[in-house]
């Protein structure tokens, strides 16, 4: 017999599943004359404030984008700061998280972070792992096209594969939602390598609200504007769709 929590987290797969491309932290503390790391240190505030909303509007499942690989990019003390407030968020909120129902976990690479974060992380996926009110994944080293190519070596030694299998290989989740409705603030539209495979058919919604000052009434608007869109999935308006055929 499965466990309640097992059957719980099940029940997270008949929740959205929303990805958040969190951008604009710089510009924000640009513009007020803050220095770039103040602008990342109100975007931990932020994430705070949509991890309490999201299950309070019906999301079950949240994908933030915090570091793409591309980000080593840029200047080494940004990274620096940035690893660090990862370190700093591992550590402080991991209680309340637990405590909250959240379970943590992390996609993208671990193995060129700094000292002691990869550790961190399993210790805070572990701390959280019976989170039954919120599915949170962090993505962190993350780019969509690297998930893919991994899944796809991984495919390769296999002799029969289904859509299924392969999706549990990219995202390392078994079962996980497809993506419903990504967001992306700062005014960007574009993906940046996020969830290419997951968000085959997401709804975008893009927004101008830098992601410091984005807050669970710009969640609400967001949830909003995709619950008045009208999702086909190749099929029509308001009819059944038809099974595809084999391939
Ligand atoms: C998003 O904010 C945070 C990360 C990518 C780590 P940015 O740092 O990209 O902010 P802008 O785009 O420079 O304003
Ligand atoms: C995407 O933002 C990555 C994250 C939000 C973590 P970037 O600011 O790095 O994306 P580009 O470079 O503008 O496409
Ligand atoms: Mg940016």
């Amino acid at each position: 017999m499965q466990s309640d929590v097992t059957t719980k987290q099940e029940k997270l797969q008949e929740k959205l599943h929303v990805g958040i491309i969190m951008d604009g932290n710089g510009r924000w503390a640009t513009r007020r004359g803050l220095s770039r790391m103040r602008g990342h240190e109100a975007g931990v505030e932020a994430i705070r404030r949509i991890v309490e909303a999201a299950p309070k509007q019906g999301i079950g499942t949240l994908t933030l984008y915090a570091f793409s690989t591309d980000n080593w990019r840029r200047p080494k003390a940004e990274v620096a700061a940035l690893m660090t407030l990862l370190r700093f968020y591992l550590a402080n909120e991991v209680a309340s998280l637990a405590r909250n129902g959240v379970r943590l976990t992390v996609i993208g690479r671990r193995d060129r972070l700094p000292d002691g974060i990869a550790a961190a992380i399993a210790r805070a996926e572990q701390a959280t792992a019976d989170g039954d009110v919120l599915n949170l994944r962090i993505a962190v080293d993350y780019s969509a096209r690297d998930a893919i190519l991994n899944a796809a070596a991984k495919a390769a030694a296999l002799t029969s594969l289904t859509r299924e299998a392969f999706s549990q290989l990219v995202t390392g989740e078994a079962g996980l939602r497809d993506v419903d409705l990504i967001i992306r603030t700062s005014g960007e539209k574009r993906l940046s390598d996020f969830l290419l495979w997951e968000g085959a058919y997401a709804e975008l919604h893009f927004t101008e609200r830098m992601w410091p000052e984005f807050e669970a009434a710009d969640l609400a608007e967001a949830l909003a504007c995709f619950h008045g869109r009208e999702r086909r999935f190749g099929g029509l308006q308001s009819l059944p769709l038809e099974p595809a055929p084999s391939l």
